[in-house]
């Protein structure tokens, strides 16, 4: 069903002769905790009279990666918001680790927010500052750490990406798949133990958007880390789930395995399927340019 070229580039570059480099992720890295489970109870929301999460239910089991799929304007990005406590809902519960933080206060959530990274769905990185400068500063603000300790994350985490090498390179000389690899470093620097991704794959090309599925799966696999995954992109979205909720007008209007969700007899969810393969097999006949 996955057309899609899986092939990870781990040196940033199309170049295929360095892919899966054995080892390169040699070194030891030091996750937090692999134990964060996620469970939002009976979620409401509006803006004005906007109702856009509508009772919504969700648990989100730790260590595995949770696909949110549905169409623009279904409240994705919305309730990711409220997950990282940058929104409060009108009613309902949102529990991490057993605790509701819709009840906490701004210097509480401030802590949470801490063990939480989002990739954002446009890298949105500084253009004035090198690779290396966006990737440590968020450590750079928190202001705990020497330049010198943080550069050593800078370089840890970029070759987590498989951009080893990139320190120096202004954002503006990167290809949009590099370009979102070094979001995902920058949100690793902060050693999070919940990663949030936001349309991961949006405006990459078929090539590049495998890229970023596979350092999505391999991040997975190794840091163990509870990840969710935002998209409407179907082939991402059954490469990279452990989980898939379907979310329709401001509900999880079912949610399985990718299996399950492939064979589901829900005819919204049938719908979006078709629709959105349909839409990445056209990408695929027409693309050809490096990832925007
Ligand atoms: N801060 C806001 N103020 C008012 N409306 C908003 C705000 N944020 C999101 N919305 C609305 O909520 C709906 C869902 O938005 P969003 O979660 O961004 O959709 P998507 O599923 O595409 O990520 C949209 O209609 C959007 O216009
Ligand atoms: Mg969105």
């Amino acid at each position: 069903m996955n057309g899609r070229q899986r092939t990870l580039c781990l040196s940033g570059s199309n170049d295929n002769k360095h892919r899966c480099l054995p080892g390169i992720f040699g070194f030891v890295y030091m996750n937090k905790s692999n134990n964060v489970e996620i469970e939002i109870l009976n979620l409401n929301k509006s803006f004005r009279d906007n109702h856009i999460l509508k009772n919504l239910n969700l648990k989100i089991p730790s260590g595995k990666t949770t696909v949110i799929m549905g169409g623009s304007g279904a409240g994705k990005t919305v309730l990711l918001k409220h997950i990282m406590g940058l929104l409060k809902p009108d009613s309902g519960k949102i529990l991490i680790k057993g605790e509701d933080i819709t009840a906490k206060t701004e210097r509480e959530l401030d802590k949470l927010r801490s063990s939480f990274a989002m990739v954002f769905q446009f890298a949105a990185l500084l253009n004035s500052l090198t690779v290396g400068q966006n990737v440590g500063l968020g450590l750079k603000e928190r202001g705990e750490l020497t330049q010198k300790e943080i550069n050593k994350i800078v370089d840890e985490k970029l070759r987590l990406v498989g951009l080893d090498g990139k320190q120096h390179v202004m954002p503006g000389e990167l290809s949009g798949g590099m370009k979102k690899r070094v979001g995902v470093a920058r949100a690793l620097a902060m050693n999070p133990e919940v990663i949030l991704y936001d349309e991961p794959t949006a405006g990459l090309d078929p090539f590049m958007a495998g890229n970023v599925d596979e350092l999505i799966l391999d991040l997975k696999n190794r840091l163990k880390m509870t990840s969710i995954v935002v998209t409407h992109d179907m082939n991402s979205a059954f490469y990279v789930g452990d989980r898939i909720c379907m979310l329709h007008e401001g509900r999880v209007i079912e949610e399985g395995t990718p299996e399950e969700i492939q064979n589901s007899t829900n005819h919204i969810t049938r719908q979006f399927i078709t629709r959105h393969s349909v839409q990445n097999t056209a990408r695929v006949s027409d693309s050809g340019s490096g990832g925007k």
